[in-house]
């Protein structure tokens, strides 16, 4: 191929981003694959103060772009239901197509997959997750000789940024608009704070990895709204920090997947990861744990990822993908309720002669061992904060022995949050 024709859909942050990378990166694109491409068109429904798109043609319907004569079209629009409408028709008029929505991929993977198939076109999706930090390539070619057991991290800069400065003490709600303010978060930042920007993520790299479907058919997702900056104290003195961690993991032909928060060992490699940082820990068999870390969001990432897929593209265009193996096994999901999970558990009681012993006999009715449990320093003159590391237990019983605790005369509060064997 001597050059790939593209067309760009959609003229935001991202589609901007891109635009500029590709004009200002040029040689050294050229020089380090050997790729020639061009952008052609850009579906743009308005203009962007931000970017001059100079002579390069602008079709204001974005469908309008399927028309011209261009190898692969770059969906840029966001948003779910029409960029699924927007890949579907690319594909049956045999464009390949390069998307960083994870959103749609997540929802209609499975199906835009096959239609791409179908039709012999390519579908190319590196900048969904973690952005340019690559990680969907590595899975799909780079790692392909390797049987990979889990997959976790932090997938979600928004989260990390919050939660590294709420060990500095920061508060999180000061965070979330630096968060905001710094062009990091989703436009709705309930999807990096409630979990689900981390779940899309994890959900398509369990497909790839695992072959489960996309969407997903089973996922346990929490977000990190419940978490309050003493609990980075007391789960420092012990030896650990809290992530929001991503988790694929396969055992025994079983696939788990759940997005939570976690106390993880505070020298582990994910620990040390600040900041808006994505960072990834993936368990192969024939090359052991493999790290990565790098900027997950943000509009030069961003086209790291994008021109890395057209570079692919340019030289896999021509290769026939009519017999391109579906690699969807769908095995079976875990029941999260099942699993077992040591906890840490903050318990705000009353400082009063006896509490201890209530809490202590509570747990043994209920079967959960002890590994640690510590009176702190007290929080006023009344109530006293009580720091409970569990042994492993069966999450199903995880809520029950919340209410159970709560229920106690000499309990005002608590909170728990699981910690991430290692
Ligand atoms: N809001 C996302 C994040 C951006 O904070 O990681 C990239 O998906």
């Amino acid at each position: 191929m001597k050059i790939l024709k593209v067309g760009i859909c959609g003229w935001g942050n991202v589609a901007t981003g891109l635009f500029r990378a590709v004009n200002e990166n040029a040689e050294a694109i050229k020089l380090n694959s050997g790729a020639n491409f061009s952008i052609e068109v850009i579906g743009a429904r308005r203009d962007n103060p931000e970017c001059d798109p100079g002579k390069t043609l602008i079709e204001r319907d974005i469908f309008a772009l399927l028309d011209h004569d261009i190898d692969v079209v770059v969906e840029l629009i966001g948003g779910v239901e029409v960029a699924r409408e927007l890949i579907l028709k690319a594909i049956k008029n045999k464009k390949h197509v390069v998307t960083a929505n994870k959103a749609v991929i997540y929802h209609h993977g499975d199906e835009i997959f096959q239609s791409a198939r179908d039709h012999g076109v390519r579908v190319l999706f590196e900048s969904s997750v973690c952005a340019g930090t690559p990680i969907i390539k590595l899975l799909k070619e780079e790692l392909a000789a390797n049987k990979v057991s889990k997959i976790s991290g932090m997938l979600n800069g928004t989260s990390n940024f919050i939660l590294s400065n709420m060990e500095e003490g920061e508060d999180f709600d000061a965070t979330l608009r630096l968060a905001q303010e710094e062009g990091y978060a989703e436009p709705d930042p309930t999807f990096d704070i409630e979990g689900m920007d981390a779940a899309h993520k994890i959900g398509i790299l369990s497909s790839l990895a695992f072959g489960t479907a996309l969407p997903p058919l089973d996922f346990h997702i929490e977000g990190i709204t419940k978490i309050d900056k003493s609990d980075f104290h007391y789960a420092m003195d012990m030896g650990y920090t809290i992530k929001h961690l991503a988790v694929a993991k396969i055992d025994n032909g079983m696939v788990e997947l759940r997005a939570h928060p976690a106390l993880i060992n505070l020298n582990s490699h994910l620990a040390n990861l600040k900041g808006v940082r994505n960072g990834m820990e993936i368990d192969t068999d024939l090359i052991g744990k493999i790290h990565i870390a790098g900027s997950g969001a943000g509009q030069e990432s961003t086209a790291s990822g994008l021109i890395s897929d057209l570079v692919h593209l340019y030289f896999s265009v021509d290769v026939d993908t009519s017999s391109a193996a579906n690699n969807k096994i769908n095995p079976p999901m875990s029941d999260f309720s099942e699993l077992f999970f040591q906890y840490y558990f903050y318990i705000e009681a009353l400082d009063i002669p006896g509490v201890m012993a209530s809490i202590t006999s509570l747990l043994a009715s209920r079967k959960v061992g002890i590994e640690s449990i510590v009176q702190k320093e007290e929080l006023s003159r009344e109530s006293v904060p009580i720091i409970l590391i569990t042994d492993p237990f069966k999450e199903a019983d995880h809520s029950l022995l919340c209410k159970e605790l709560l229920n106690l005369d000499s309990v005002r509060a608590i909170r728990s949050i699981r910690i991430e064997a290692e």
